[in-house]
């Protein structure tokens, strides 16, 4: 193996949408990379941080008791000065200054945007960790704080459906994902939606009509109706209202998750996806690898090219769409 020997010194930051599972993803890096005997900076405020010089020494003990917890506590940003020649020059002399031989950067496809331009402009090598509760990122299964978002939207929408027998109303329920369908999709499933509305798919309006004109009439009388933010029919409110305006009989609520579906303490697959993804970010950079994101495909670390993952779109999982639509066509 050709082992990268000037490695003495990284940085690590997180960066864009805050997601559960980041300070595992720190912890894992922090402590791989101890003991590997590399001194780790965290950067904080993501590339804000880089430009603005706040980075901090990072020992073991800093990273105790963060495993469990939410958000980011190197915090995060989405840098516009980043996006300008003059602020990445500023963001490497920071790293020269700090002997930052290489970084980790936690983020999802804005960050690893950055993290390309930056290596090209410098040689200075980065890996990403996939870190947003989209799940939109090409060459890995999974991203962190993915599931323990999807458990809180299943959680609130279990909440939501007493209510919805209760009174005999639909819901529309508005999840996060402006550009990706994924955690909708998945939710929509694990909830028992009659219909998920997603950026990707541009048929569920027939497929609602079939519900309220069929399923809702004869035999049901509640329904979730799942809609991820950035579906092109303009998001739950606007989908509501149309229903409302043609089915006046129909007693409709909207519900919109927003943040709340950001937070919390990340669930067990989430801080196990954290230690393995931080842990295999070391090793490759250990092993001369760069520019590269690791990945998770089949329970498998792998490293995905980043000229790839900003590049190419995640295709939806179809089996889902599939599954859904058998389950309520039986209504
Ligand atoms: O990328 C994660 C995400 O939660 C998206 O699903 C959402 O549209 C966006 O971030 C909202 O981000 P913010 O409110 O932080 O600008």
């Amino acid at each position: 193996m050709n082992k990268r020997k000037g490695i003495k010194r990284i940085g690590v930051f997180t960066s864009g949408g805050d997601a559960p599972g980041m300070n595992a993803a720190v912890r894992s890096v922090t402590r791989a990379a101890i003991a590997n005997k590399i001194e780790v900076y965290g950067i904080r405020r993501g590339y804000q941080g880089m430009i603005e010089g706040d980075f901090v020494r990072l020992r073991s003990s800093d990273v105790s008791g963060i495993l469990q917890q939410g958000g980011t506590f190197l915090q995060t940003a989405r840098s516009k000065d980043f996006r300008t020649e003059e602020g990445r020059e500023m963001a490497y002399e920071n790293l020269l200054k700090f002997e930052i031989d290489a970084v980790v950067v936690i983020g999802g496809d804005g960050s690893f945007t950055g993290a390309l331009i930056f290596s090209k402009e410098f040689d200075i090598p980065f890996v990403g960790i996939p870190g947003t509760i989209d799940n939109d990122m090409y060459g890995t299964d999974y991203t962190i704080g993915y599931d323990t978002a999807l458990n809180t939207v299943v959680q609130a929408v279990d909440k939501i459906k007493d209510t919805a027998s209760s009174h005999g109303r639909i819901f529309f329920v508005e999840v996060m994902g402006r550009e990706a369908g994924a955690l909708a999709l998945k939710a929509g499933v694990a909830c028992g939606a009659e219909v998920t509305f997603i950026p990707e798919l541009q048929t569920e309006e027939e497929e609602l009509n079939r519900f309220l004109n069929k399923g809702f009439k004869n035999k049901k009388r509640s329904g979730i109706i799942m809609i991820a933010e950035g579906d092109k029919a303009g998001g739950a409110f606007k989908i509501a209202e149309k229903v409302q305006k043609e089915h006046p009989e129909i007693d409709v609520r909207v519900s919109i998750l927003g943040h709340m579906q950001r937070g919390g303490s990340p669930t067990a697959v989430d801080r196990v996806a954290a230690t393995l993804m931080g842990v295999a970010s070391i090793e490759a950079l250990l092993d001369d690898q760069k520019s590269i994101m690791i990945g998770l495909q089949n329970e498998k670390i792998v490293h995905v090219p980043l000229t790839k993952v900003v590049k190419l779109n995640r295709d939806i999982d179809n089996e889902l769409v599939r599954v859904q639509k058998v389950i309520n066509s039986a209504n």
